[in-house]
């Protein structure tokens, strides 16, 4: 076989013919399947930021300018990933019992998670202008930031699985 047509039968192999080899289901369970721990992950991402943030406020853990100033770039990072591929339909924890805690009603019409994510976005971006500047500034950006994570939960995460 010559090398174009080498690599012209690679590609097919990869592209065409093996997608469409793939029963639709099993594609479809295994993107819900990766969805739903790639966003618990992410939240997970949100805590490891967040948290000692939440300590340094609350007087738990002492303020460190630095330290804040960048965990609160890294959160301010990571509520900015793209949601799109984390949330597809199916992936509630009505269709995926106790895989999941994230309600049908983020699926629904009129659902606003897409402000309390803007919410989040807001409150993270303005932590990070003022994290480095002393502890009363901090305490101030963290309250915002634990009250979009709370609006998000209240309404949209379940309390069990
Ligand atoms: C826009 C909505 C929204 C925002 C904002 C949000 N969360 Fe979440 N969070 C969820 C949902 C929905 C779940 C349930 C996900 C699931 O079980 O699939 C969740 C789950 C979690 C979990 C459990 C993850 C696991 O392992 O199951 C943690 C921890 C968490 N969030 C922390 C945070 C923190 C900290 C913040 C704020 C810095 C935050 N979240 C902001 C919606 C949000």
């Amino acid at each position: 076989m010559n090398k174009v047509l080498k690599v012209f039968s690679l590609t097919s192999l990869f592209t065409g013919a093996a997608l469409t080899m793939i029963p639709p289901t099993y594609a479809d369970d295994d993107a819900i399947d990766s969805a739903i721990k790639a966003r618990r992950g992410l939240m997970q991402l949100h805590s490891h930021y967040a948290g000692p943030l939440f300590g340094m406020a609350k007087g738990d853990i002492d303020y460190d300018a630095a330290l804040a100033a960048n965990l609160a770039e890294n959160l301010n990072a990571v509520v900015n990933l793209s949601m799109a591929r984390m949330w597809p339909p199916e992936s509630d924890n009505e269709s995926r019992e106790g895989d999941t805690r994230a309600q049908p009603n983020i699926w629904e019409e009129g659902s606003d998670i897409g402000d309390k994510s803007q919410a989040m976005k807001d409150a993270a971006l303005a932590a990070t202008l003022v994290a480095g500047d002393g502890l009363d500034a901090l305490k101030g950006a963290v309250g915002d930031i634990g009250q979009a994570c709370k609006g998000c939960h209240d309404d949209f995460r379940a309390k069990d699985f």
